[in-house]
């Protein structure tokens, strides 16, 4: 949702922020725009749409300069239109500023700016005329008095054409991230757009202003207290953020699974001892044992990796688990204690909804740990400790690899704890061992591309798709049915296989396509005829068997055969084909597979 780039140094800064803005356009946005300062003046260009559109309004030589700021902006207040794209400018051209986020007394503060012209209808543009009135000749300053009267979120870049040599960023619910060259600058929303320039990030935190000069950068507080920060190194590399020569980042992110999958184990498991060592969880054998409940908070396909977690930790620990969406965790009185462990498990790690959630676990007393992916993220840094789930940048606005890692560390997790109770050596190590085998079975799965393509094909016709699974095939049903839904725009809800007969069964018939998970584990038998009742009331079937499964294959029209593998690491093979069978659908249909209508990477607001 909306991404900033800025760059101050020697280099030409339009070609870094035109590109800085196609690396940031899987986060999703509706219009664009950049300013560049060239001998004290600056120079704007903003369109709609795609950044190809922005891209043919700039000339070879146009925009020259060594200092600029840029933004994708999705819209929150004010329609889709050139005037409301970003940059904003104030003070007569001699101000732009960029924004992320929501100014919420933007209505007051406009009161204030008597006899300013607007040319938006946009709350960041109010926010450009606010600073420039605090303007006396020091930017930081009047950035620092403008934001101590907002209430809102903002992630923001300022420049003025007083100052050639001086960007303003600061931050407050809306994540900016500095990277840091030699004798330049990059400030952007994550750390995608500065991967082809430098590893060495500083994370701003809320409340942080940087008054950034080609050559230093100074982080302070809204009271001008000098803040020290650590400066990181990020393992992600350019690479992993090209499409390498697949046709959409989805279809390579699916790719990807088999070895990040490897990444996402790799040093965390102790085979001897038959459990896994998982030291971002930061506790003693004896706290562990004391953790009484667990709490799962995350949303859409995070939440749905979760659900496996719940299957895993309730069955090797006999701890009772719960997972919720974060957004309603946070609104509905959550019981919890100081022996409840809260997961907030997320790819982005800026999800509001999630970060909402995690400060009422804390408030509450819970212990609470991060499964995320993005390094540095909001949520990595606020709850202090968790564990990395290692799938590299996903930029494909659905998420595929990162729900394999998530399951991966949960199932990780899980045996550890369940070593401290019910799990024995011996189990520990089937699990793990099984574990190891994975991403070998992974590609055997992807080894199918081609099949589960036409079946994609065929079944793209369906405009209504029941996805059903049992036990920890239920979040796989979740799983896949979403990414049906989010790719192809296809209408699908997943249901547990028991609960057809209890309502859901109505809607059956020849029209209706129903994909189940059928694996060989103890609900086989069950699963099976959930299967045979669809079939008998017309609707088409395809089914995910285990290898093999001649009985399994001969009550569907269609099979996609997986691996065999231990019960609870199932959903990490079943899902593989579910998600090539929603791309391809998606595919076969026309649609924007890797950016989705309606749909944002990264959802700052609640
Ligand atoms: C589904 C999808 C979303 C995200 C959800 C949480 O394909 O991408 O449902 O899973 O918005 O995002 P994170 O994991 O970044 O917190």
């Amino acid at each position: 949702m909306c991404g900033i780039i800025g760059y101050i140094g020697n280099q030409q800064a339009l070609p870094i922020l035109l590109q800085g803005l196609r690396d940031l356009e899987y986060r999703g946005y509706d219009s664009a725009g950049i300013a560049v300062m060239d001998n004290g003046k600056l120079q704007r260009v903003r369109a709609v749409g795609k950044i190809d559109n922005l891209a043919r309004k700039i000339k070879n030589d146009d925009y020259p300069g060594t200092l600029g700021i840029s933004h994708t902006r999705w819209a929150t207040h004010g329609g889709v239109t050139e005037e409301n794209a970003h940059p904003h400018f104030a003070m007569n051209g001699k101000l732009a500023l960029v924004h992320n986020g929501i100014i919420e007394n933007y209505r007051e503060l406009k009161e204030k700016l008597k006899g300013v012209k607007f040319n938006s209808e946009t709350d960041s543009e109010v926010l450009a005329h606010f600073i420039g009135s605090y303007y006396t000749g020091d930017l930081v300053a009047a950035v620092r008095a403008a934001l101590s009267l907002v209430c809102g979120t903002y992630g923001l870049l300022a420049v003025h054409t007083d100052h050639p040599d001086e960007m303003v960023a600061a931050r407050l619910g809306s994540p900016l991230v500095l990277g840091i060259g030699e004798n330049e600058y990059y400030a952007a929303s994550d750390v995608t757009p500065m991967l082809a320039y430098t590893k060495r990030v500083t994370f701003l935190d809320d409340g942080e202003i940087a008054e950034i000069k080609r050559d230093s950068v100074r982080i302070s507080n809204l009271h001008d207290q000098a803040i020290k920060k650590s400066v990181q190194e990020i393992s992600w590399n350019k690479q992993q953020a090209e499409k390498q020569g697949f046709e959409h980042f989805t279809l390579k992110e699916i790719f990807d699974q088999p070895v990040v999958f490897e990444d996402a184990i790799r040093g965390r498991i102790d085979m001897p001892a038959g459990t896994a060592k998982l030291g971002g969880l930061d506790l003693s054998e004896d706290q562990m044992r004391q953790i009484s409940r667990i709490v799962i908070v995350a949303c859409g396909t995070a939440f749905n990796a979760g659900m496996v977690g719940k299957y895993a930790f309730e069955r090797l620990a006999g701890i009772p688990t719960e997972v919720d969406v974060s957004s309603e965790f946070s609104y509905r009185d959550p019981i919890i204690d100081d022996h409840t462990l809260v997961f907030a498990i997320s790819q982005s790690g800026e999800t509001a909804d999630t970060l909402m959630a995690l400060r009422e676990a804390k408030r509450k007393g819970a212990v609470v740990r991060g499964i995320v992916n993005s390094v540095g993220s909001t949520i990595a840094r606020e709850v202090g400790a968790g564990t990395y789930i290692h799938a590299g940048p996903e930029l494909a606005v659905a998420s595929t690899k990162a729900f394999t890692n998530m399951v991966a560390i949960l199932l990780l997790y899980a045996i550890q704890f369940g070593r401290l109770h019910n799990t024995s050596l011996a189990t520990g190590q089937r699990l793990l061992k099984a574990l190891l085998e994975i991403p070998q079975k992974i590609n055997q799965v992807l080894k199918q591309v081609e099949q589960i393509k036409i079946k994609a094909q065929k079944y793209s016709k369906y405009k209504n798709f029941f996805y059903l699974g049992r036990g920890v095939n239920y979040p796989v049903a979740l799983e896949g049915s979403l990414k049906l839904k989010e790719l192809s725009y296809i209408h699908s809800e997943a249901y547990p296989g028991g609960e057809m007969k209890h309502g859901p069964g109505a809607l059956i018939s020849k029209d209706f396509a129903v994909l189940g998970i059928v694996t060989k584990n103890q609900l086989y038998d069950k699963m099976k005829s959930n299967i045979a009742e669809a079939v008998t009331r017309g609707a088409r079937v395809i089914i995910v068997a285990t290898e093999g499964d001649k009985v399994a294959s001969e009550i569907a029209d269609d099979v996609i055969f997986v691996p065999k593998t231990m019960e609870l690491l199932e959903p990490l093979l079943n899902t593989i084909p579910l998600q090539l069978f929603a791309y391809y659908a998606a595919v076969e249909l026309g649609t924007d597979v890797d950016r989705p209508r309606n749909l944002a990477k990264s959802v700052t607001v609640e």
